[in-house]
């Protein structure tokens, strides 16, 4: 069995800023770091550190050699990334001083995909192999109806939700990872119980992990429900938080896990992971998760 992650790539620019920008406010930053990010390449990095060979598939444009050299140097498998004329995709982060962000997204080399790139990279995996996706790349419905064809496990994180997940057959999915906000743009729905019940009566056979910030997170299977709660921590960058949680929590199912096991391992490793300024950088390994020793709050 084959894991590929077919998502973005981006270098992010992140400013530190006393507070998050108002419209028509100037403000100078205490300064700018350039960090390795993107949700796909984020994602593929906490699956090399929780011990998972991943592939990962992409592109990235003339300036994104660091985007391929962070995959080298976490182990993860460069064999179908490409890289093309033009900008790769790159992100302006604001990072205030309670360590939450805001994200300005410019798609790049990631808005690039074509069918015939898309083809080429499945021709490698087959029936019973894993792709995780996330919405920062174009053709996602291509890849999502692709993949199912070939009998892929299609593990979907909807991440920033827009119309092109809406575009896409989400009854294909086996397993959703999504947070509260994410969760409510697909149900109509506010309440944490309320969107898990409209998922699972839309989406029957999908398993769902829902994220709830502050309130731990809730799978659910069936009539099956685990409640995970969070490690505190005090925030210095909340970026690939989230994206720290999905790689281990996937990881944790391919590496035979529980899911309480798994949830509780993921709510770890991301809780470590605001503690760091950056994204890819801020993603602890696997063994720092399981020494830690950080209390549930
Ligand atoms: O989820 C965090 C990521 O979102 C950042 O690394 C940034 O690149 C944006 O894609």
């Amino acid at each position: 069995m084959k894991v590929l992650n077919f998502g973005s790539l981006n270098l992010d620019y992140v400013y530190a800023v006393d507070h998050i920008i108002a419209p028509g406010e100037t403000e100078s930053t205490g300064g700018v770091e350039l960090h390795c990010g993107g949700k796909g390449l984020n994602q593929s990095i906490a699956m090399a550190k929780a011990g998972v060979e991943v592939f990962h598939a992409g592109l990235v444009g003339e300036e994104g050699q660091p985007l391929i050299d962070a995959c080298v140097q976490h182990g993860v498998r460069t064999d179908y990334i490409r890289k093309i004329p033009g900008r790769s995709g790159h992100t302006i982060i604001q990072v205030d001083r309670e360590g939450q962000n805001s994200i300005l997204l410019f798609g790049g080399s990631n808005r690039a995909m074509t069918k015939d790139y898309i083809d080429e990279v499945l021709s490698h995996f087959e029936k019973g192999d894993i792709i995780i996706l996330q919405n920062e790349i174009n053709l996602l419905d291509y890849i999502i109806d692709s993949a199912f064809e070939r009998g892929m496990m299609i593990v979907l994180n909807p991440s920033p939700f827009d119309a092109a997940v809406e575009g896409c057959n989400l009854g294909k999915i086996s397993l959703f990872l999504l947070n509260e906000i994410e969760g409510g743009q697909i149900t109509g729905e506010t309440e944490p119980d309320k969107i898990l019940a409209s998922l699972r009566e839309k989406f029957p056979k999908a398993k769902v992990v829902l994220t709830l910030g502050g309130d731990g997170s809730i799978y659910s299977e069936g009539e099956k429900t685990v409640r995970q709660g969070i490690y505190r921590v005090k925030a210095v960058d909340t970026t690939a938080a989230g994206d720290t949680f999905t790689g281990y929590f996937v990881s944790s199912i391919i590496n035979g896990l529980s899911v309480e096991e798994g949830l509780a391992l993921s709510a770890k490793a991301s809780a470590i992971s605001v503690t760091r300024p950056g994204a890819t950088d801020s993603i602890p390994e696997k063994d720092e998760v399981l020494n830690s020793d950080l209390e549930e709050a």
